[in-house]
């Protein structure tokens, strides 16, 4: 049974009560980070705990432990969930604003709530890895604040929902006819030999994903832009891909019902996914697919 973290306590999650009050609740007054971790150690985790202060300070809200006590509160957890069956496994984590008499205004002192929990992250489907995946294009509904990770996601909901509607694992979203993000992902494209990715503004989350790959492609030789991306580029893009903590590096070979380059996950992403791959902490000494082309 998953064992979670909630305010001080490690308990089996079922028995995890939460008040209605809690403003995470009524509100959606609260943010999140979701950390992966690989066979019993945290990636990235430094960078998922900035980006979680950064979005505590953004929707002020107290930050209840600083990057030490959050680093042994998570490492304990992840202890208390191993399970040789799982050794992979994404941490939720999810710090409201608490407790309170339900107004839309701050109460004037109540408790953050903390609940983190884990889900297993399992390798890449060996169909993803040859066939890669679909997504569609959908309108940017969000609100201006989408470099905060809150947990005010209905916008993001309807769109994802949508796009698994149409047999899509992403909506791949456009505002103003330039690329922002996708509804729970970064967007990159391979646009004549070189990675692109729009620059990070209020419209995209700063994806630790993101960062880490723009570092591998640039250390692996290849040209790295973050400016700007249009609609026609997108569509024109020899390569497109989705990164996130749980998903990784998804290679999308359709685009609303078209084929993206040659229709195959495409050589740069076998390169960088490659790199991915050997930079996960437990990462065998090399992975299978380095000396692969497309396959
Ligand atoms: N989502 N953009 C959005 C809107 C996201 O929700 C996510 C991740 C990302 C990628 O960020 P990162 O690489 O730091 O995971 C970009 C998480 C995984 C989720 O909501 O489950």
């Amino acid at each position: 049974m998953s064992i979670a973290y909630f305010n001080g306590a490690y308990l089996p999650l079922e028995e995890v009560r939460i008040s209605p009050l809690d403003r995470g609740f009524l509100f959606g007054d609260s943010v999140y980070e979701v950390i992966p971790s690989y066979a019993g150690e945290f990636f990235l985790l430094a960078e998922h705990l900035e980006r979680l202060q950064r979005s505590l300070a953004a929707v002020r809200i107290r930050n209840p432990h600083d990057a030490g006590a959050w680093s042994a509160l998570l490492a304990e957890l992840l202890a208390r969930n191993a399970d040789p069956a799982t050794p992979d496994l994404g941490v939720y984590l999810q710090v409201t604003r608490g407790v309170a008499p339900r107004d839309h205004a701050f109460p004037a002192n109540a408790q953050p709530t903390i609940l983190a929990m884990v889900s297993p992250i399992r390798p890449l489907p060996d169909r993803i890895r040859t066939e890669g995946v679909a997504a569609i294009s959908a309108e940017d509904r969000r609100w201006g604040h989408c470099d905060i990770k809150a947990t005010t996601l209905l916008a993001n909901v309807l769109t994802r929902q949508s796009a698994t509607e149409q047999g899509a694992a992403e909506a791949i979203l456009l505002r103003d006819g330039q690329l922002t993000e996708g509804a729970a992902s970064n967007v990159l494209l391979v646009l004549d030999g070189q990675l692109v990715t729009p620059p990070l503004e209020p419209s995209v989350l700063p994806g630790v994903t993101r960062s880490r790959v723009l570092d591998l492609a640039r250390e692996l030789g290849y040209a790295v832009a973050e400016r700007p991306v249009s609609e026609n580029e997108l569509a024109r893009a020899e390569e497109i891909w989705l990164t996130s903590s749980t998903r990784e590096i998804l290679p999308v070979t359709r685009l609303d019902e078209r084929a993206v380059g040659g229709g195959r996950p495409g050589p740069v992403w076998q390169a960088v996914h490659t790199a991915y791959q050997n930079a996960k902490p437990g990462a065998p000494a090399s992975e299978p697919m380095q000396s692969g082309g497309a396959a």
